[in-house]
């Protein structure tokens, strides 16, 4: 397993205060949980840079293409174009002419010459998403190109120089690839050189809860609703659960939730069976009930307390019959005491008889 930290390569180093370079600037890379305040940082280091490859590690939907786009954004490259390649979605075949481009009668077919999405990127970034997937013989060339800055179309003589920063994203550990033969080494370890990892969701603390009300509000302004927030039992259930698909398994439901139910706070009962599920089965035994400990604490420790200690007294004097001696019995409190909590709890302005 990769720690949910920010890996820095050799020449990059995350400063040691975790000063957070980036906050402010880049508002939409959302999150004050440590680990994504040193994304943040990274990323603003990478980009200023002149490294020409950065690797992004992260489950699906931890936000890969949004750092990739930041990268982008923040570099002295914004102004020249940012190519998103998707390796997954372009056949293995068709992915050589597409990236490196062909000459005219290179093969069957190419009746013009073309320039490929490497040279389309010229001067900005080209984002190799989900890089797994493309096949060892690219792979190889793809190698000789970050070392050289050179390539050739298919069917050219001449070779091509280019000034393009790649990134490149994967949902798994290439390391595991390599071992079984999927992926080369020597590319592996060329991108493993400055490599971002971002961590899970629910390896982020309370950073889901700013989420869930950042994607509340602009779900809910999308479809002109105010939703107010969280239900204290939502919020805890947010926390507790494993959000396979991150951030956007959460950005998915929430805006589910904005589009088909009614109330303005989302309740337990708006939520999946699957979450429910898989909360029921981890949440710790609790001598309060989650909700009662999390709505408490929303009011802060000093009214919690007292509503506690009202709440108690009530039950007392229900139990005893509203007799102020026996219900002081009850709670090991002399009348007195018992008389002096119930003026201060605004629960009795004269004493009452037993
Ligand atoms: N920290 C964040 N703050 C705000 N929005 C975020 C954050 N992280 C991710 N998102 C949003 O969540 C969605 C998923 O992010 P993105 O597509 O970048 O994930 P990914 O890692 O590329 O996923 P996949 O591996 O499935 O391609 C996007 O809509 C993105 O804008
Ligand atoms: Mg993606």
């Amino acid at each position: 397993m990769l720690a949910p930290i920010t890996r820095v390569g050799a020449k990059f180093t995350l400063n040691d205060e975790g000063h957070d370079e980036a906050k402010g600037v880049y508002g939409d890379l959302l999150g004050e949980h440590e680990s994504i305040k040193a994304v943040r940082a990274l990323v603003a280091r990478i980009a200023q840079s002149p490294v020409r490859q950065v690797l992004l590690y992260g489950e699906t939907g931890t936000g890969k293409g949004l750092v990739a786009r930041l990268i982008h954004r923040l570099s002295p490259r914004a102004a020249r174009p940012l190519i998103d390649v998707n390796c997954a979605a372009i056949p293995a075949t068709l992915m050589e002419s597409e990236l490196f481009g062909h000459e005219r009668g290179a093969f069957t077919g190419a009746q013009f010459a073309k320039p490929g999405l490497i040279e389309a990127a010229q001067g900005g970034t080209l984002f190799l998403d989900e890089i797994r997937e493309m096949d060892l013989q690219l792979q190889a060339k793809l190698l000789t190109l970050l070392d050289t800055h050179e390539f050739r179309r298919l069917g050219a003589i001449k070779s091509t120089r280019v000034d393009v920063r790649f990134i490149a994203s994967t949902n798994r550990i290439l390391l595991s690839e390599v071992k079984a033969g999927r992926f080369r080494d020597d590319l592996y370890w060329r991108l493993q050189v400055v490599a971002v990892n971002i961590p899970p969701l629910r390896d982020r603390g309370d950073d889901v809860l700013l989420l869930a009300e950042t994607f509340l509000r602009e779900h809910g302004a999308r479809v002109g609703r105010t939703i107010r927030g969280l239900e204290p039992r939502v919020a805890e259930i947010f926390r507790l659960y494993s959000w396979p698909g991150n951030v956007r398994e959460l950005e998915n439901l929430i805006e589910r939730i904005a589009i088909l139910e009614r109330e303005d706070v989302v309740q337990v009962k708006h939520l999946p069976d699957r979450i429910l599920r898989e909360v029921e089965g981890r949440a710790p035994p609790a001598t309060l009930a989650a909700d009662s400990l999390a709505s408490a604490i929303s009011r802060g420790f000093h009214d919690a307390t007292e509503d506690f200690q009202r709440a108690l007294i009530a039950e007392a004097l229900k139990r005893a019959g509203g007799r102020h001696g026996r219900a002081a019995r009850l709670l090991r409190l002399s009348r007195h005491a018992l008389r002096h909590q119930m003026l201060k709890l605004g629960l009795a302005t004269v004493q009452a008889a037993d």
